[in-house]
């Protein structure tokens, strides 16, 4: 049976996490290929209803990626995401779903290794959790 291979959506950041996923691969540093980048201006932008659909279309792990406190070209999105991700998830646990399965990480323009460093750490602790419970049932 074939070792099972997480899907993570990753939403990020135009001016930072993007970025530095630009710049890993520029760089050529080797990350998993199990990540969906969503290209979003601002981590204050992603709409929890987006987080939770990606969770019930199949996503294993969501990655929301911003700039650090300080340095959100709007101010305080980032900020906002973080009350948002809190927010999430309680709801995650709630609903019996492994509230680790969500990230969020701040990754500036100029850390691509950090992006690749994320990734891999990402996709081991999800890989360690197994497949989410929605793509159990949407496989089985
Ligand atoms: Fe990057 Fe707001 S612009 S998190």
């Amino acid at each position: 049976m074939a070792e099972f291979e997480p899907v993570i959506v990753a939403f990020v950041c135009n001016w930072c996490t993007f970025t530095a996923a630009d710049l890993a691969g520029t760089s050529r540093l080797l990350h998993p290929p199990n990540v969906r980048l969503i290209r979003v201006m601002c981590s204050g932008m992603v709409d929890p209803k987006y987080v939770l659909k990606a969770f019930l279309e199949g996503a294993d792990g969501v990655l929301i990626g911003g700039c650090w406190p300080g340095d959100c070209h709007y101010i305080n999105g980032n900020l906002k995401a973080r009350r948002r991700v809190a927010l999430l998830k309680e709801i995650l646990r709630r609903f019996g779903f492994e509230e680790d399965r969500l990230w969020l990480r701040w990754i500036a323009a100029s850390e691509g290794n950090v992006f690749a460093e994320t990734i891999k750490e990402m996709v081991e602790k999800i890989k360690a959790l197994g497949p989410s419970q929605v793509r159990q049932k949407l496989v089985a």
